[in-house]
């Protein structure tokens, strides 16, 4: 909109469990943005799913409150696809989105998809590698192709469970043993995710996991580390240092997470430098494993038994706080959180422009 500024729609909010944490994100980015360089759009989305686009802001927020003031007042409430609509023309004056979303139709390829049908260049993953990256199930399949080595596993869906459950017990327990977890295939931040320790607490595992989803996973359980990487770019994406998951749980539960504030990270991870080099490589080759684009974390776990080095998952929309683990590594790496959003909206437009050029048809 004005000349020489890039106008950044920020999208943040949304309909999954990670609301809050979402808007502690937009507000934090909002603020962390160089406004000589950029403007930005707000668009909340609300619990309930609806989108407010606010007006341009030329200047940080003071606080939260503000924030959702100012893209709830002068904002109108629209279907996003009416929205989507009306930003599609060369108008619109956006350059670029950034969603600031996690989990379910902000991290899954959804709102990616939205970005992609009105022609918007758009920060991070796009609409396959966040669907995969979403899908625990699928996600794996990749990583075993890339040849990563992971924990084994089971996955099915409502029906097998209902009509084979006794096999699958069995294959669990013969294959996988106790402990083990049991998770949704798609969701986050551990939610309808537990440990089982015998038959009993398996079946009532996998009734709760399928509450969440209609595929869930059984996993071998692995005692190890918990060691995380960044990564960041496109077709020459580079490595962060990695950090360390120190969970006050017994794992990296909901509560770990989020709730207790107990849970440590350790930047850097006290580790070797050759087990560093070797997880760096690693979260690279995961990162093309999903055709990964702008960003994501990848997850490891070092097994102490042997010191292995095991996938457990790549976060496609890694939490994005200033105080997050994703730009605490990069910037222990040597990339200021504000330095980061500069070179993630680069990315976006670099990826954007690669495509133009492509032909869609004959
Ligand atoms: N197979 C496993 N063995 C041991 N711990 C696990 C295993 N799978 C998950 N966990 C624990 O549960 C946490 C959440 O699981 P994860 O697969 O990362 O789900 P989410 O996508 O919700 O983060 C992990 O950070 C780890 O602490
Ligand atoms: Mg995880």
């Amino acid at each position: 909109m004005t000349a020489n500024k890039v106008t950044v729609g920020l999208v943040y909010g949304g309909k999954s469990g990670e609301h809050e944490v979402s808007l502690q994100t937009g507000f934090a980015v909002m603020n962390a943005f160089d406004y000589e360089k950029y403007e930005i759009v707000p668009f909340y989305i609300t619990l309930r799913g609806e989108w407010r686009m606010g007006s341009v802001l030329h200047r940080p927020m003071n606080s939260l409150d503000e924030m959702k003031l100012e893209s709830a007042s002068d904002g109108t409430a629209e279907a996003a696809g009416a929205m989507f609509a009306s930003l599609s023309g060369r108008e619109s004056g956006i350059d670029v989105m950034f969603p600031l979303l996690h989990g379910t139709f902000g991290e899954d390829g959804t709102v990616q998809g939205l970005f992609e049908m009105a022609g918007l260049p758009y920060v991070g993953a796009g609409v396959l590698s966040s669907a995969a990256g979403m899908d625990k199930d699928v996600m794996k399949k990749l990583f075993a192709a890339a040849g990563l080595e992971q924990g084994e596993y089971i996955a099915f869906n409502e029906r097998d469970w209902q009509t084979n459950r006794h096999e699958l017990l069995q294959e669990a327990e013969n294959r996988l043993g106790y402990p083990c977890f049991v998770k949704p295939a798609n969701l986050g931040s551990s939610v309808g995710i537990s440990k089982a320790e015998d038959q009993e607490a398996l079946i009532d595992a996998v009734e709760l996991a399928l509450r969440y989803d209609r595929k869930v996973l059984i996993e071998t359980f692995i005692d190890g580390r918990e060691l995380e990487v960044g990564v960041l770019g496109n077709d020459e994406p580079q490595a962060s240092i990695p950090g360390e998951i120190v969970s006050s749980g017994d794992y990296y539960d909901y509560n770990a997470k989020y709730i207790d504030g107990k849970s440590e990270m350790m930047i850097p991870a006290p580790v070797d430098p050759d087990l560093a080099d070797s997880l760096r490589e690693l979260a690279v080759r995961a990162f093309r494993a999903v055709e990964g684009s702008g960003l994501c974390r990848a997850d490891f776990f070092v097994r102490r038994s042997d010191n292995k080095i095991l996938i457990n998952e790549v976060n496609t929309m890694p939490g994005f706080t200033p105080f997050s683990m994703y730009p605490l590594l990069w910037r222990e790496t040597g990339m200021s959180y504000q330095a980061l959003l500069d070179r993630l909206i680069e990315l976006a437009l670099e990826r954007h422009e690669a495509r133009t050029n492509l032909q869609y048809g004959r």
